[in-house]
């Protein structure tokens, strides 16, 4: 949700912010600016629609050589995706220009009170008010970072803010409430990003910016305070990918490459965790175990496709564990007031540990006494740092606002989770946790073998371009499975879709199945819970006796499907707690492809950010 750069070094500004801001472009694409200062005076453009706009522009009328500078990629909050209210903002006196990623929610007041002191917006953003709060201190006091910290005290909701000082080049001041920001510390040189990709190219040395805390940055250092202007000690951690996991490599999406990665994603995910006798070792879960055998609910709490994982992951854990689990949407979870306790184990999972509605829930949790496990895709970010442990995907970065080896990782990581429960509290003898776990290791290269067949999916979904509407349906596992299948193509082809527990149809959604309806059906495997084969057997024939044109998805060997299948997708066969891990695979390249085949941009789907960092 916005993306943002910053740059103080020996490099030209200009270059080295476009190329991070190309590199964060999937934080958000409506409209995207740069700010430096050249001969004593800010020069800002900006630009609405996509990056590539703002780069013709620079093209056209070049910007002056600068070794500081700062640029924004935008998702509209407050004021529409327009040039005026793209970042970065100036200041009524044009000192100071402020780019920001939140929502500042005192806005309307701060408003009022600048209109008081004669000061007319000219943006229709909350960013703006910012602007004008700093240029007011620093009119008087010259230090921009004092200006920083008495602007944020005065400021409630979301923030990561960088400012630059038209008289004070060289120096750019950010502070962070609630919202990313990372600092890359390189040799004579230091950037601000909303996330290391951004400079990955230059440094993989990196300071995660803690809660309400404000960093002033030159080429030759950077210090960090909190709002008080107390001086905060940080850590520096390096990342461990390189540049090349933030790039296409050869793919002409990052949803292709990603989707290609899978099964590597998941085999890193078990990396390190399985003991040589098959057993688990999660020492990285920092709950003690006497805490975990005393357990007595779990309560998932994620958005989108991670709650999507989360519905998956109860089906295993009340197997495994034989512990009572809610999964739960995280923006509605503190609003019922949740019953929590100190025995109830909340999991939060998210890719990328910034997601707002999460952490939200995650600070209820822990306020309420409950212990929060993060599982989480980013390392250091906001919802690890406050959960009491952390257990990481290792799916490396993921670009496609689309989430896909995401998905697959939060699966394989609660599962890990789950069988680590089951081990330490009894529910299960370590040779059944071995057997599990020897499922698990068998799965990366069964995702393989279903990205080898993924051609005649791709042939398959440019066939219903033209569909109104797609309908999936799914049992116990194969549900979630059916409303990850409908959101992906939600999210990129911008059709109707609609993901349903296969039983349910008779009880409405039916009404909606007309001649030539698509119908994807995830059929679970036969040797699994016979009665749910033969149930999803009848609910194909309902759905085809009433005109829908059936996708069955099913295991290789399934043939008792096979006459009820319009078109037949075969997957491996695995066990049925398993079987997501494969079956979801054929569903995200069918959504990719329908999406290419209509003619968007499926890395950047309209409307849609990777990392929503507002409520
Ligand atoms: O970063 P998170 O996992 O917390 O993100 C949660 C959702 O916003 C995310 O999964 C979203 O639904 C994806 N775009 C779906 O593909």
């Amino acid at each position: 949700m916005c993306g943002i750069v910053g740059y103080a070094g020996h490099r030209p500004a200009v270059e080295v912010v476009m190329s991070g801001l190309k590199r964060l472009e999937y934080r958000g694409y409506d409209s995207a600016g740069v700010a430096v200062v050249a001969d004593g005076a800010l020069d800002v453009r900006k630009k609405a629609g996509k990056l590539a706009n703002l780069q013709a522009m620079l093209e056209l009328d070049p910007m002056k050589d600068a070794s500081t500078g700062m640029g924004h990629t935008r998702w509209a909050t407050h004021g529409g995706p327009t040039d005026v209210n793209a970042h970065p903002h100036v200041s009524s006196g044009g000192r100071v220009a402020v780019i920001h990623n939140g929502i500042i929610e005192n806005f309307a007041e701060l408003v009022a009170e600048l209109a008081a002191d004669g000061i007319v917006m000219t943006s229709e953003t909350d960013t703006e008010v910012v602007a004008h709060l700093l240029e007011s201190t620093v009119e008087r006091t010259g230090d921009l970072a004092e200006a920083m910290r008495a602007a944020c005290l005065r400021l409630s909701g979301a923030f990561t803010l960088v400012a630059l000082d038209a008289q004070d080049p060289g120096r750019l001041v950010a502070a962070r409430r609630n919202s990313p920001l990372v600092v890359g510390i390189g040799e004579g040189e230091h950037f601000l990003a909303s996330d290391v990709s951004a400079f990955i190219d230059y440094t993989r040395q990196a300071i995660e910016l803690g809660q309400d805390q404000v960093v002033d940055l030159h080429a030759e250092g950077v210090t960090v305070t909190d709002f008080r202007g107390e001086p905060v000690e940080v850590s520096p951690f390096t990342v461990t990918w390189d540049a090349s996991a933030a790039e296409k490599g050869g793919f002409d999406l990052f949803m292709l490459k990603e989707i290609a990665e899978q099964p590597k994603a998941v085999a890193d995910t078990l990396l390190g965790r399985i003991a040589p006798d098959g057993l688990l070792r999660l020492d990285e879960v920092h709950i003690p175990v006497a805490e975990l055998r005393e357990v007595d609910k779990i309560v998932i709490v994620a958005c989108g496709t991670a709650y999507h994982a989360g519905l998956v992951a109860k089906y295993a854990i009340e197997h495994w564990c034989r512990i009572p689990c809610e999964v739960e949407l995280a923006s509605e979870f503190r609003y019922r007031d949740p019953i929590l306790t100190r025995r109830i184990l909340v999991i939060a999972i998210s890719q990328s540990g910034e997601t707002m509605d999460t952490l939200m829930a995650v600070r209820h949790a822990r306020e309420q006494g409950a212990r929060v496990l993060a599982i989480c895709n980013t390392n250091g970010s906001t919802i690890p740092r406050e959960s009491d442990a952390v257990l990481y995907t290792q799916a490396g970065p993921e670009i496609a606002v689309a989430s896909t080896k995401a998905f697959l990782t939060q699966i394989v990581a609660v599962y890990l989770v789950a069988l680590y429960l089951a081990q330490v509290r009894g529910n299960k003898f370590g040779d059944e946790v071995a057997a599990i776990v020897g499922q698990l290791a068998t799965m990366p290269h069964k995702v393989d073998l279903v990205l080898d067949t993924v051609e005649g999916v791709r042939a398959l979904a440019q066939q219903f371009a033209d569909a109104s509407s797609v309908l999936f349906i799914g049992r116990h596992v194969g549900y979630p499975v059916a409303l990850e299948g409908a959101l992906k193509l939600k999210e990129l082809a911008y059709m109707h879709a609609e993901g349903f527990a296969a039983g349910e149809l008779k009880h409405g959604p039916i009404a909606l199945i007309e001649d030539g309806v698509p119908v994807i059906v995830v059929v679970p495997p036969p040797q699994g819970r016979g009665v749910l084969h033969e149930k999803i057997i009848s609910n194909i024939q309902e759905v085809r006796a009433r005109g829908a044109v059936t996708i069955v998805i099913a295991e290789e060997g399934d043939d008792v499907v096979t006459p009820y299948a319009d078109h037949l997708i075969r997957v491996p066969a695995c066990p049925t707690l398993m079987q997501p891990l494969v079956s979801t695979v054929p569903l995200q390249v069918f959504a990719c492809e329908l999406a290419t085949a209509k003619g968007h941009d499926v890395d950047q789907p309209r409307n849609l950010a990777k990392s929503v960092t507002v409520e």
